[in-house]
């Protein structure tokens, strides 16, 4: 194969590679497409539990009820997998676009916000400065 044909396939496999942008903690992280979002978010060294899931989550087995995210943007209309029927029975009391990490596998880039149950003094701020920046698909 010739290796600009190489190359060319080299770009369009990186442009395919979302970006799950953790609000609070201001970074940007890189899967591949598929991902556990816990898993993404743990192997970042991202913090996804509050006090009680830090000490009795269930390691990603959809029992404990702590890994919650709020997704917050993205352009795509569904970038993780459609929500189970195990969030669906547990999250009736959250937010609409709360999900539980765990459950979440990646299929394009979002803006996602940790822990949504905590406090977040500069959420508003945060939000607008990272819709502002482009994430790819
Ligand atoms: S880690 Fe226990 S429900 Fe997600």
């Amino acid at each position: 194969m010739p290796e600009g044909k190489i190359y060319l396939i080299f770009i369009l496999i990186l442009k395919l590679v979302p970006v799950i942008r953790f609000l609070r903690e201001g970074r940007d992280v890189e899967c591949p497409v598929g991902s556990n979002l816990r898993e993404v978010a743990l192997n970042a060294g991202i913090e996804l539990y509050g006090v009680k899931g830090k000490l009795l989550n269930c390691g990603g087995y959809g029992q404990c009820i702590t890994c919650f995210v709020a997704v917050v943007g993205s352009n795509s209309s569904e970038p993780f997998s459609p929500l189970t029927a195990l969030e669906i029975k547990k999250l009736k009391q959250q937010g609409e676009n709360w999900r539980l990490a765990c459950q979440c596998l990646v299929k394009s880039s979002a803006i996602v916000l940790t822990r949504p149950q905590q406090t977040f003094n500069n959420l508003k701020i945060s939000l607008e400065e990272a819709l502002k920046l482009p994430l790819p698909k």
